[in-house]
């Protein structure tokens, strides 16, 4: 399979058959960072992370993927660092580090950012959320913990939970794990659910779809429960968040009457639906999620850079 300088920009760039083989890299790559801690593939290479929004888990694993493969970083976390400050467009930047770099990882608060970027840009493009569109390397990151906790990635019952509607790595997870005939729960207050285009999508895969606003209903089937924040800067009017802003909370007696060997995930960050007194049940492996995360980045890549890896 040959990835060579192909954007990612969205799930539905993927097919189910390059999904499977990235995550089959990645257990490879697993493997050879036991044993060695840097691998030097991606030297003389050098990745640009312009990140027009905040983030702490996707800029810096991303740049520690890098370094960890040998090449270099350079980048902007905010965009009063950059520029775009002084009013220069998003064509323009990319126009510009395209001449720096060999990759661009890109967040940006506008949904068709990365897209946009990727018909200007001569260099791959990685999306890494466009406003409340798409997080597509957080969604195989946590197909590769579902993989990796789970033993599998098809055939799961798995509750979404939360802010459906503004989160986006919930819109590409939906869609990912749909592909690979998961039953899903989509749980979140009226406010918040899924968009209906993206549960058309999914029933029109035949996934089977359950929507929901209780939890507790369907909590005992679970074999994965996916907590998301909700993502209080997309609201366009905050009393609409205040109203909803503490609608579920997870903590240990919420788990009584869930499966044994039910894993809760998150995307991070939390800002308090998941208590911290779940963090040390054998359920939580949102922080195992997040390592995981540096693995896969480094196979995309490589992957990208390099066409494919051993
Ligand atoms: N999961 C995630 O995207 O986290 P950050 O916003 O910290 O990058």
């Amino acid at each position: 399979m040959d990835f060579k300088n192909k954007d990612l920009i969205s799930l539905y760039d993927l097919s189910n058959e390059e999904i499977i083989y990235i995550l089959e890299k990645t257990k490879k790559m697993e493997e050879k960072i036991k044993k060695n801690k840097k691998i030097n593939i991606l030297e003389g290479y050098i990745l640009a992370t312009l990140f027009f929004e905040p983030s702490t888990r996707t800029r810096l694993s991303f740049e520690a993927a890098m370094q960890k493969l040998g090449g270099g970083v350079i980048g902007f976390s905010a965009v009063e660092a950059s520029s775009v400050a002084k009013g220069e467009s998003l064509v323009d930047t990319i126009r510009t580090v395209e001449n720096y770099a060999d990759i661009i990882v890109l967040r940006h608060p506008t949904m068709g950012a990365a897209r946009a970027a990727a018909e200007v840009a001569s260099v791959p493009i990685i999306n890494a959320g466009d406003g409340s569109g798409e997080h597509p390397t957080q969604t195989l990151l946590d197909l590769y913990t579902i993989l990796k906790e789970k033993g599998r990635i098809e055939g799961l019952k798995i509750g979404l939970l939360g802010d459906l509607k503004y989160g986006r790595t919930v819109h590409s997870l939906s869609i990912a794990l749909g592909r690979f005939k998961n039953n899903l729960f989509l749980i979140s207050p009226e406010e918040l659910k899924m968009p209906r285009e993206h549960v058309r999508d999914l029933e029109e895969m035949g996934v089977n779809v359950v929507e929901t606003n209780n939890l507790e209903d369907v909590l005992g089937e679970l074999d994965v429960l996916y907590v998301t924040r909700i993502q209080k800067e997309r609201f366009p009017d905050i009393k609409e968040y205040e109203k909803v802003k503490e609608s579920y909370r997870i903590d240990k007696n919420t788990l009584e009457n869930a499966k044994s060997d039910l894993i809760i995930m998150h995307p991070l960050p939390r800002v308090g639906e998941i208590s911290y007194d779940v963090d040390k049940t054998k359920h939580a492996v949102y922080f195992k999620q997040v390592g995981y995360g540096v693995t896969v980045r480094m196979t995309l890549l490589a992957l990208i850079l390099r066409g494919d890896i051993e």
